[in-house]
């Protein structure tokens, strides 16, 4: 175990049983660094290299138990982190994905996490090794190169500092998020584990894209499934800070109309509620999906405000999915009663 001491003096401990080269091999095989894996509710190993605001990473195993079998594409319109996608990977549960995202330089690092992992851990490496001396000073100018020119280990080492880990752009599209200074970012170690174990998942049956929504939307068929996490409806709207754009409320209802009518299985995770304070509207009854609350646990501001409160999710199924997962569940039946009738015979 190593000590190293940051610019302020905090200590903070290295542990260096794992190398730089661990690589993709020992990711496959299961055989990396313990301090870098990051096991989800279910116990499953599954990398998460974006910090992001949001993200799925904690609900994973409860969204994915709705998942059908046999996914063609998996389809994430909203990416974001892409938590999603990176738990289904793990487990294998689709043959391809789509992730899209409106923020094209969080696409770019997408890119860049799946195609170049190497040459990205090399690069938020020797960024995050040079942050000594003036931190405020060194974030400043990292996010004024990112503003200048929009390079994915720039964006991926703001999201490492910045507060809660929360994109922020002004009304001329520059990422103005401050830095947390309790925030060192991941180790470039752990960054390094984290891309590598993506790039693995993904890599040869992943494609990425920079549209709106309601254009990636339109390309699913039957046998894909799309999840939809959209920004919340407390801060939907023509102009949202954390996203560029946000998402109008009866636009996306009548996206979900054209797809029912398309008979395509969708997932949307869409607001909830925080004990009984409700946030945001429901979706329309008329859409006929099968509303799920997801127990999310108690928020740190309710803990902090010494409140016992729970929150929950609302996900929504699509009815083209609920057909699907009868489907399957009548298969299973099926699988079973012959299993029964055999063992009986013999
Ligand atoms: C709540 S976040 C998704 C978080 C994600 N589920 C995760 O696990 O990290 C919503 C995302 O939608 C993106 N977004 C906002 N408006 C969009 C639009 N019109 N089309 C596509 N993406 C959009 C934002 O950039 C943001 O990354």
């Amino acid at each position: 175990m190593k000590r190293l001491r940051t610019s302020q003096g905090a200590r903070l401990r290295v542990w260096e049983t794992f190398r730089l080269n661990a690589e993709d091999a020992a990711w496959a095989t299961g055989n990396i660094s313990g301090a870098a894996i990051v096991f989800d509710a279910e116990g499953m190993k599954v990398p998460h290299p974006i910090p992001y605001q949001g993200s799925k990473r904690n609900l994973a195993p409860q969204i994915l138990a709705h998942f059908p079998e046999r996914i063609n594409t998996l389809i994430e319109p909203f990416a974001g982190s892409g938590a999603i996608t990176l738990a289904a990977a793990a487990r294998g549960l689709a043959d391809r994905y789509y992730l899209n995202d409106l923020n094209a330089p969080l696409v770019e690092l997408w890119r860049m996490i799946i195609e170049e992992p190497h040459q990205l851990s090399k690069q938020y490496e020797k960024i995050w090794r040079d942050q000594h001396g003036d931190r405020r000073e060194y974030y400043d100018r990292i996010r004024n190169e990112f503003n200048q020119a929009r390079r994915p280990h720039h964006f991926l080492y703001l999201l490492a500092r910045c507060v809660k880990a929360s994109i922020r752009y002004n009304s001329n599209g520059q990422f103005n998020q401050s830095p947390d200074n309790r925030r060192m970012g991941a180790l470039p170690t752990t960054m390094r584990d984290h891309i590598l174990g993506a790039s693995h998942l993904l890599k040869g049956k992943t494609k990425c894209a920079s549209e709106d929504y309601r254009t990636i939307v339109r390309r699913a068929r039957p046998e894909d499934l799309i999840y939809m996490d959209p920004p919340y409806q407390g801060v939907c709207g023509a102009r949202d800070p954390r996203y560029l754009k946000g998402v109008l409320f009866d636009e996306f209802v009548e996206a979900l109309r054209d797809l029912n009518s398309c008979d395509i299985s969708y997932i949307v995770s869409y607001d909830g509620r925080t004990g009984d304070k409700v946030h945001g509207h429901a979706l329309p009854p008329n859409l006929q999906l099968r509303h799920i609350e997801l127990d999310a646990g108690r928020s740190s501001q309710e803990t902090l405000l010494g409140r016992a409160a729970v929150t929950y999710e609302s996900l929504y199924l699509s009815p083209a999915l609920e057909e699907r997962l009868r489907t399957c569940r009548r298969h299973a039946e099926q699988k079973q009663e012959q299993l029964v009738l055999l063992e009986a015979g013999n």
